[in-house]
């Protein structure tokens, strides 16, 4: 099966269910000021979980871009990812473990045709000092499914301790068969949801009986699902969101609710039977293209096909999320994008490839998934001038840096500090730090370079803490005035300097307008003279403001202005500025205030500052005076 066939036909399915079916979020979140990155599906969901009600109903289904940056170093093997798409639906406060678990069954039986004797599932073995009990109703829901089909399956108390002993339903404790967004119930503050879960599991090599994927790293006495020999792989994972912790212990939330979650990529590996989820079908033209590059051919040599998995799995992450707008920068979000691009180059040399690659690789990825993610199609030209961007200027540095890392070497011995300076100063990963040194018997201090790196860690999240939030200051009537101006001025800079600018953030308070845009290079002060001229003559034409919800379709082939299209509902607000004779000036997507007519606004639009703000995006402040 095709990746796009697993997604269609997901999203068909809870279609069909009653679901109703929401576009993916970006993947920096939102409103969520406790994490860097989308990682699941359910991140975007959270306020519904705990009461709000979602505008669609009680039953929304989607595909989320997800982006887990902790998972950066486990890549390599056959199947971890940073970037996936998490199929999810959920119920708030709708339906629970009856119907959801029938529906999975069906799903991966009927419609991904998974053969049922491949098939595992753990429940929750339940715990008396956080007062929830064993799910016992969700092991015999799955037992009674297998019965259906006529497979015995019984359901095993300790697999890790006592082996599978031939069972299809095992109990595990909460550091597996738990879920919310910080992990298990230890970790969760006070009033943060989760709950007890079931997760479904592939089985690759049936003829192994009982034992292990032979020759690979694993613990334990036997093997079991959870076990990581990569004999199993987990598919897909059924939360019930009931729960919310709370001084004492966990409350029930007031209403119980469902969060599924399950890998795109995983699934494709189980419906193709394949433990390697890089022969997927959106990795293939990407591969193509780096084998055409590096003239080596993936599966072929260990070493080599590891490295192969960095750079298509590191290059995919850069690609979106450069689409969502984040650059590589030294902070935030923007510093994963550039470990990623420095992570792929590096190991872009164990492939012997010194010449630049990663924009080619990425226009894989671009050609495969805009049809699905049009942002990227859209996007293409800015994603990739990002790329190479950054990996001309790594190119340069990793040079230097080799130089001052040989030269060290020959000094003195290398330690943790040395690492994290070649780190900071030339974007040295740690690992090419270590091996380089490693050649000259030398062993870096990894927890020196952890302390280092921490005390950076915490100066950046020092600094993200202060940054200002977007958006309008307040609704006063001159912070409106300057939000309407704000729409020209997008407007005028798009007519001088091109279609590919778009908004990449803004603070507007009542004393001036703090814009950010997508633009590779300084604005000439002639331009910004235009653009003002623009506005002004806008403001003198005393145009109105008009607003009018439309199909989010027609809004973009009507070239309304928007950036992140993905994220809107199928019905959108555009505000249109439009003279009497009929000339629009301006139309945008947005939810307002604005004011009803551009002789509204007092003063004179003046552009005082344009600099740069990050790699591809520039900053304005401007004023009414
Ligand atoms: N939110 C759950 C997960 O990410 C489904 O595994």
């Amino acid at each position: 099966m095709h990746t796009n066939d697993i997604r269609t036909a997901y999203l068909k399915y809870f279609s069909a269910k009653g679901h109703k079916i929401v576009p993916s979020a970006l993947l920096v979140p939102e409103n969520d000021p406790t994490t860097l990155f989308t990682g699941s599906g359910m991140q975007p969901m959270l306020p519904f979980f705990l009461g709000e009600k979602h505008p669609l109903g009680t039953r929304v289904a989607d595909s989320q871009k997800c982006f887990r940056s902790g998972d950066i170093e486990e890549v390599g093997d056959n199947r971890h990812t940073t970037f996936f798409e998490m199929l999810g639906n959920w119920s708030f406060g709708d339906y629970f473990k009856q119907e959801q678990i029938a529906w999975m069954w069906e799903f991966l039986t009927g419609e991904l045709h998974i053969d049922p004797k491949r098939l595992y599932f753990t429940c929750f073995r339940g715990n008396e000092s956080l007062g929830v009990s064993k799910d016992i109703e969700s092991a015999e829901l799955w037992q009674k499914l297998f019965a259906s089909v006529k497979v015995d399956a019984k359901i095993v108390d300790f697999p890790e301790r006592d082996g599978m002993q031939g069972g299809r339903i095992f109990y595990y404790d909460e550091t597996k068969n738990w879920w919310s967004r910080v992990g298990t119930p230890g970790n969760m503050p006070e009033g943060e949801p989760g709950g007890p879960d079931t997760e479904m599991f592939f089985d690759f090599y049936p003829e192994l009986g009982d034992a292990c994927v032979p020759d690979t790293p694993h613990t334990g006495k036997f093997c079991h699902v959870n076990c990581d020999c990569g004999r199993f792989m987990e598919i897909g994972n059924n939360v019930f969101m009931q729960y919310r912790k709370t001084q004492q212990g966990f409350e029930e939330l007031k209403q119980k609710n469902v969060d599924f979650g399950g890998g795109l990529e995983r699934l494709w590996a189980a419906a193709n039977n394949s433990p390697d989820v890089f022969y997927m079908d959106a990795f293939q033209h990407a591969k193509e293209e780096l084998e055409k590059i590096s003239g080596k051919k993936y599966g072929e040599e260990e070493k080599e096909t590891f490295a192969m998995r960095v750079i298509l799995d590191h290059i995919r992450a850069a690609t979106f999320l450069i689409g969502d707008n984040v650059l590589p920068s030294n902070k935030d979000q923007g510093y994963f994008v550039r470990r990623l691009i420095r992570r792929s180059i590096r190991f872009g040399k164990e492939l012997a490839i010194s010449e630049n690659f990663v924009g080619a690789v990425a226009q894989g990825f671009v050609e495969y998934y805009k049809t699905t993610y049009s942002v990227l199609g859209e996007k293409q030209t800015f994603v990739y001038k990002a790329l190479v961007e950054e990996e001309e200027k790594f190119r340069k540095t990793l040079d230097k840096g080799l130089k001052e890392l040989e030269g060290r070497i020959e000094k003195r011995n290398v330690t943790g500090k040395d690492a994290f300076e070649l780190f900071s100063t030339y974007g040295f990963p740690l690992e090419m730090t270590e091996e380089i040194a490693k050649e000259k018997g030398i062993v870096i201090e990894r927890g020196e370079f952890k302390a280092e790196f921490a005390k950076h860690q915490e100066l950046s999240r020092t600094a993200s803490a202060g940054k200002f939030k977007g958006g309008l200051a307040d609704h006063s009537e001159k912070t409106t005035m300057l939000h309407t101006t704000t729409h020209l001025m997008l407007a005028g800079l798009r007519k001088y300097l091109g279609q590919d600018v778009h908004q990449a953030g803004s603070n507007i308070t009542e004393e001036r307008t703090r814009f950010d845009f997508t633009h590779q290079e300084k604005v000439s002060r002639e331009i910004l003279d235009k653009v003002e001229a623009y506005v002004n003559e806008v403001i003198a034409k005393k145009c109105s403001m008009t607003t009018e919800v439309m199909e989010k379709n027609t809004a973009k082939e009507a070239g309304v202005e928007g950036s992140f299209w993905e994220k809107y509902p199928d019905k959108v607000t555009v505000y249109t500025v439009k003279a009497d004779d009929g000339t629009v000036y301006s139309q945008e997507l947005c939810g307002g205030p604005h004011v009803a007519n551009t002789g509204n606004i007092q003063g004179t639009f003046r552009i005082i500052k344009e600099e740069a703000s990050s790699a591809g995006v520039r900053r304005i402040k401007a004023i009414l005076e």
